[in-house]
């Protein structure tokens, strides 16, 4: 299935795990995730969780033969289910990004609670590139949080920002070696698990509540777009490219 759960105490790590394919999401891996998070949800032995990918890649984003092959048609879409069940997720979520993050790799980082990376993360929002549109609600979130110029220049230029950018705009909070990250990234959910449960999830609906209902009518309006784009012919040039690039 390509994304691995598995428990340690009262942290769940939730694992991308298809790493010969650099981690690119398929729409199965999708369902995967949002089932992940409602378990977890739904388990009062669960207290935080861990998002990691592989070591060297989080993930390539979308895989792009589903995009061809499968792409998403509206919001019943496996990929838009996961980004509402993100947004909804009602306990601490920890993301550690170690390599690419590319797409909604980054975007649904926007989603997380802590999002720690490793000096040698990179990430990337390369929508205009293949034709398409900002998504995850990263037309609002970026600038929020990494102001309007920042994150114009990333998802106009597509350009990868690293690990000292990301931590500079406060895309995340901490930078760590690889060879530590996942170490790292228990300890803080470690911490949090072992806080006063109905405490945190207050704190949490708090600290997103104010833009919760901007951030859905933002991924509505973006998830209309980006569908229409899947089918430009600029949008479907780029991706066969991809495709037949050997
Ligand atoms: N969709 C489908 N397959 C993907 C993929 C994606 N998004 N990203 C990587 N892969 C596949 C490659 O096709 C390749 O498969 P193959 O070995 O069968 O040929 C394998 O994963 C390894 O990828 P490769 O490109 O050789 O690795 P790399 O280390 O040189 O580069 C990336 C890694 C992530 C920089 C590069 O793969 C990439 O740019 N991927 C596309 C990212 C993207 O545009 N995502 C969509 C954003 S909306």
């Amino acid at each position: 299935m390509s994304i691995s759960v598995r428990d340690e105490g009262a942290v769940r790590v939730v694992r991308i795990d298809r790493p010969e394919k650099k981690n690119a999401l398929t729409l199965v891996m999708y369902e995967a995730l949002a089932k992940a998070l409602a378990d977890a949800s739904a388990n009062a032995e669960c207290r935080a969780v861990v998002l990691v990918g592989h070591p060297g890649v989080f993930t390539a984003g979308n895989d792009i033969g589903d995009f061809l092959q499968n792409p998403p048609s509206g919001e019943d879409s496996p990929v838009f289910r996961f980004l509402l069940a993100l947004v909804d997720f009602d306990k601490p979520i920890i993301a550690a990004v170690d390599g690419a993050a590319v797409g909604v790799g980054t975007t649904m980082l926007l989603h997380c609670d802590v999002v720690i990376a490793s000096t040698r993360a990179k990430f990337s929002m390369p929508f205009v590139n293949l034709g398409l549109v900002p998504e995850g609600a990263s037309s609002l979130l970026v600038p929020q949080i990494a102001g309007r110029a920042t994150a114009s220049y990333w998802l106009m230029t597509g350009e990868a920002f690293d690990s000292d950018s990301a931590l500079r705009t406060g895309m995340i909070s901490h930078v760590f070696d690889a060879e530590e990250l996942e170490a790292r990234a228990m300890k803080i959910a470690e911490t949090i698990a072992a806080k006063p449960p109905e405490a945190m999830k207050i704190t949490k609906d708090l600290l997103r509540a104010p833009v919760r209902a901007a951030v859905k009518e933002t991924l509505s309006r973006e998830g209309a777009l980006f569908i229409a784009r899947l089918t430009a012919p600029e949008t479907i040039a780029a991706f066969t490219s991809f495709m037949t690039r050997r």
